[in-house]
């Protein structure tokens, strides 16, 4: 519509001559300067659009299912294709999952709706709509050397980082997926028929530190305060098979992460 008016419209072509020549004249069309690139910026994007087309066509992509459906809509104006409706993660969060609320260790980029650093939000040759592969995903933004710094990832080579990170969140600290610990340490989880409490729900760190820390086995604390943050001493105490042990180390007798037996004896 906006096209065919330009053509029609002679006092336009006359401000084009007029502005080109003599700089500083007055536009009587303002309007419609405004509404001529506004189509013209349409056109541009249907253009995209139409390129955007061809590729969908082509099956080597995984395609996003709205995007497959046409449904351009539901994260793009109609009128201005190259805008998204809402900012991310909210314009994810329509239909997905929304992992601020789900995980109580949120990964950095989710937290300020970096989506598209790692995802193409209409298709992608790599599963996942993921824009690259392997550790170069996560290398785009962590520094390699500082990674390797830390000696849990002295010996992990081409492992991919999700194989103990999830890349969005987890209830763990630093994002770790569950039993990622057994990937290189004893799996306690077929080693002992009966687990711990805490250990059978994979919370390792209300016992242990991070790698960097430099205590024996990177314990938070030692002695009976490690298991009295949760036992009750008075209750200890109060049995009889507790009343020689003293200031000994409740280790001494049981082990801290299962056993055989329902009370994990080290000594039977
Ligand atoms: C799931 C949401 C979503 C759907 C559905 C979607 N888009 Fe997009 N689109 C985006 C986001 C997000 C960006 C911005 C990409 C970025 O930040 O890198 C974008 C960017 C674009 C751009 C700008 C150029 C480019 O490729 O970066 C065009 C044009 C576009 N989309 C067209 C379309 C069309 C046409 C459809 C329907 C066939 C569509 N989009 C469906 C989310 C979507
Ligand atoms: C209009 C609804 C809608 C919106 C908005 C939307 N998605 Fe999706 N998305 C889907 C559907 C439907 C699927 C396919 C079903 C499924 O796997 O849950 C999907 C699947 C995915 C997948 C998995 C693809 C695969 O190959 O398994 C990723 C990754 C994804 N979406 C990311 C995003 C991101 C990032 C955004 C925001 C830019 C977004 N989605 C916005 C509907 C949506
Ligand atoms: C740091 C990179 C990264 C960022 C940022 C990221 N994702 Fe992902 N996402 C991934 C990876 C890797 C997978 C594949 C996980 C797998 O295969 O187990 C994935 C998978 C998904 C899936 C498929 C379902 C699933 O869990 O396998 C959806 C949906 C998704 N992401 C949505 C989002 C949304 C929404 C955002 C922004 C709030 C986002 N992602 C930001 C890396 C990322
Ligand atoms: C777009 C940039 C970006 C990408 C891509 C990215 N990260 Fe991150 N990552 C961050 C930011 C930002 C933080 C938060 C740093 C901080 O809090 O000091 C972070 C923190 C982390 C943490 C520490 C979390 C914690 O609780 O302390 C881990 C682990 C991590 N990222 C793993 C990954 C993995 C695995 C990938 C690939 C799947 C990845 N990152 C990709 C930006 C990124
Ligand atoms: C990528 C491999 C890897 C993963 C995954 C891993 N660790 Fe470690 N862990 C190590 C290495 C390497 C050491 C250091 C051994 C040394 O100093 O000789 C270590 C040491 C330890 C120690 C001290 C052991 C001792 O005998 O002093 C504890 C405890 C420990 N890790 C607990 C954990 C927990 C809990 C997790 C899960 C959050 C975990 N590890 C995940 C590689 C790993
Ligand atoms: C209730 C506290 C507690 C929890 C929870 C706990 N540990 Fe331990 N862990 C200990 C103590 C105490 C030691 C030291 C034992 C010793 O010195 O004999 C230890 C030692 C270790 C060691 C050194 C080797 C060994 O077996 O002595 C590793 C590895 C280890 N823990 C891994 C883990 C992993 C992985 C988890 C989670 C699945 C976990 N721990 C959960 C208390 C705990
Ligand atoms: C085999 C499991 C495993 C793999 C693979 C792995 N990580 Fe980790 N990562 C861990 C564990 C366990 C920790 C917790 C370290 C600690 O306790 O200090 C961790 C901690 C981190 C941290 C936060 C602490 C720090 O030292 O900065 C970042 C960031 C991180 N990993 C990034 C990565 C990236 C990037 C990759 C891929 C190149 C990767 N990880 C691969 C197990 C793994
Ligand atoms: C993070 C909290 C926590 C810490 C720290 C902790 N425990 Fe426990 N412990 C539990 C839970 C939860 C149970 C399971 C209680 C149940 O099933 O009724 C349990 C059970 C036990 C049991 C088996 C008896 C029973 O009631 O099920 C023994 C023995 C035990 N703990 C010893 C220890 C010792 C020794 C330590 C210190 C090395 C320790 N605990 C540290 C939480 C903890
Ligand atoms: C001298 C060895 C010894 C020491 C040290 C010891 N215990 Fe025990 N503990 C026992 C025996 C024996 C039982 C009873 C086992 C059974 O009947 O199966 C027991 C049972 C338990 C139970 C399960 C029954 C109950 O009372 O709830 C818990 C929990 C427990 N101990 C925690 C601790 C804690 C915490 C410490 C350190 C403050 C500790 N123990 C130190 C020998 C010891």
């Amino acid at each position: 519509m906006a096209i065919s008016f330009f053509w029609t419209c002679s006092p336009k072509l006359s401000y084009d001559v007029k502005s080109f020549l003599f700089d500083g004249v007055p536009n009587p069309y303002k309007v419609e300067v405004t509404v001529i690139q506004d189509s013209i910026k349409q056109l541009q994007e249907l253009n995209a659009a139409n390129a955007l087309r061809t590729t969908v066509a082509r099956n080597d992509f995984n395609i996003h299912t709205p995007y497959q459906e046409r449904k351009c809509e539901s994260c793009h104006t109609r009128d201005n294709m190259g805008k998204t409706l809402l900012p991310m993660p909210e314009l994810c969060n329509q239909c997905h999952e929304n992992f601020n609320e789900k995980y109580t260790n949120v990964h950095g980029p989710i937290t300020t709706g970096n989506c598209t650093e790692c995802h193409n939000p209409h298709q992608s040759k790599l599963k996942k709509l993921l824009k690259f592969e392997g550790q170069e995903l996560c290398l785009n933004c962590h520094n390699l050397t500082q990674v390797t710094e830390n000696k849990v990832h002295k010996d992990i080579k081409e492992t991919n980082c999700t194989e103990c990170h999830n890349p969005h969140g987890s209830s763990k600290k630093f994002n770790l997926e569950k039993g990622s610990c057994y990937k290189c340490h004893e799996n306690f989880e077929t080693k002992f028929p009966i687990l711990h409490g805490p250990v059978s729900v994979d919370n390792c760190s209300q016992c242990h530190d991070s790698h960097t820390s430099s205590s024996d086995k990177l314990l938070l604390t030692t002695g009976q305060k490690l298991c009295y943050n949760c036992h009750n001493p008075k209750e200890i105490e109060a049995q009889k098979y507790h009343q020689t042990i003293k200031g000994e180390s409740c280790t001494k007798c049981h082990n801290p992460h299962g056993g055989t037996t329902y009370s994990f004896l080290l000594i039977k």
